[in-house]
């Protein structure tokens, strides 16, 4: 199978060929025209994937080394995302698909980030062997599901309020630095003290709640916020500056430690001896350390993608669509599937075991 993945659902206008089992390419045009607005604007980002999808598209099959009448299928983001950003992507797909003659694939978006640590490529790359729990952790999205082979999967466990990458995002915004701040608040941290300042950890052992805790899987962010917010209200601007990369350490550390431990306590609740952490969250160094660490100490097998394809990319988009495909799992071919803004449209239940 050559699968063209297209994907628009946010602020990252992305193509990817892959050809068999192997990327031949994945094009990734992030967008600039947001600086300044402190977060993505939605109808700016429609305007941009308008403007360069047909680029993005051309040079991924150009870098592939084949013709668009050498593909078998072409997949793109149905949803969830910024609806007007899904659409450019989407309408441009079907229409593609149906000139071309070939089949078009609807990829619910999220389900490709959990599945991204099997995009072929991937370091240690094979397919999902057995049932595994999946933390996908992106700007919009904090998951924790069980996964079973047949790429089936049950949610235990979301947000109540903020995203972990909107966690990041939002405090550091308020640390005066520039959007998206996860991949700054990272930079920072590398040369910060994580045990500075102690942020909350919500609804985990450590919290106040920790008699409700056991086997709630769900997670909260906005105290986080509310907490960076009155640290720095209690504190000089001097005193800011000169601790900030000690304060980016501990609110990076105070969200990485809510993400490992539930991930853990989920592997251990559901018995499963695979996990995978995925989504834009997932490329943030100081979770894949934790979290490896703890996978090792509990003889877990950790499923990681590369840092590519952590954050929003195309190539995971062909990847899913090739997926289902091996497991029978592409239902009748469309050219008007409708987008879709919110991931709870899309479930697909699994039984768990
Ligand atoms: O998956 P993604 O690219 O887009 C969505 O589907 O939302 O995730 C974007 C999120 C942003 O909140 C961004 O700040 C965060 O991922 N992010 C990071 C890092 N790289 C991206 N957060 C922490 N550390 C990073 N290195
Ligand atoms: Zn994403």
């Amino acid at each position: 199978m050559n699968i063209l993945g297209i994907e628009t659902s946010c602020d990252e206008t992305s193509a990817a060929v892959l050809l068999g089992r192997r990327v031949a390419s994945n094009i990734v045009s992030s967008q600039r025209c947001h600086t300044g607005f402190g977060g993505v604007v939605p109808e700016l980002a429609s305007r941009e994937h308008e403007r360069m999808i047909v680029s993005i598209v051309d040079s991924a099959v150009t870098e592939a080394n084949i013709t668009k009448n050498d593909l078998d299928c072409i997949a793109a983001t149905a949803g969830p995302g910024l609806i007007g950003a899904v659409m450019v992507g989407l309408c441009f797909a079907e229409g593609m698909a149906f000139a071309l003659g070939i089949p078009f694939v609807p990829v619910n978006h999220i389900e490709a980030h959990m599945f991204s640590a099997f995009i072929p490529e991937s370091p240690g790359h094979r397919s999902p062997e057995g049932a595994f729990i999946s933390l996908t952790v992106s700007g919009g999205h904090t998951l924790l599901s069980v996964v079973q082979e047949d790429l089936s999967y049950a949610v235990i466990g979301k947000t109540l309020d903020d995203a972990a990458g909107e966690a990041f995002d939002k405090t550091g915004k308020m640390l005066g630095l520039a959007y998206p701040a996860g991949p700054v608040i990272d930079r920072l941290a590398a040369g910060g003290d994580r045990h500075f300042h102690e942020f909350p950890r919500a609804l985990t052992s450590s919290s106040q709640r920790s008699r409700s805790y056991k086997g709630n899987f769900d997670f909260s962010f906005s105290g986080l916020k509310t907490s960076v917010l009155t640290y720095l209200q209690k504190h000089p601007e001097e005193y800011i500056r000169t601790h900030l990369q000690d304060i980016a350490a501990s609110v990076q550390h105070a969200i990485v430690s809510v993400l490992v431990e539930k991930t853990m306590a989920a592997a251990r609740h559901y018995r499963v001896g695979a996990v995978s952490v995925a989504g834009g969250v997932s490329a943030n160094s100081a979770l894949r350390k934790a979290m490896q660490e703890a996978c090792m100490r509990s003889g877990i097998q950790l499923y990681l993608p590369g840092t590519v394809y952590s954050t929003d990319n195309a190539a995971m988009i062909a990847s899913l669509a090739g997926l289902m495909h091996e497991k029978g799992l592409i239902g009748k071919n469309r050219y008007d599937v409708a987008p879709f803004s919110s991931f709870g449209d899309r479930t697909r239940k699994a039984s768990l075991k």
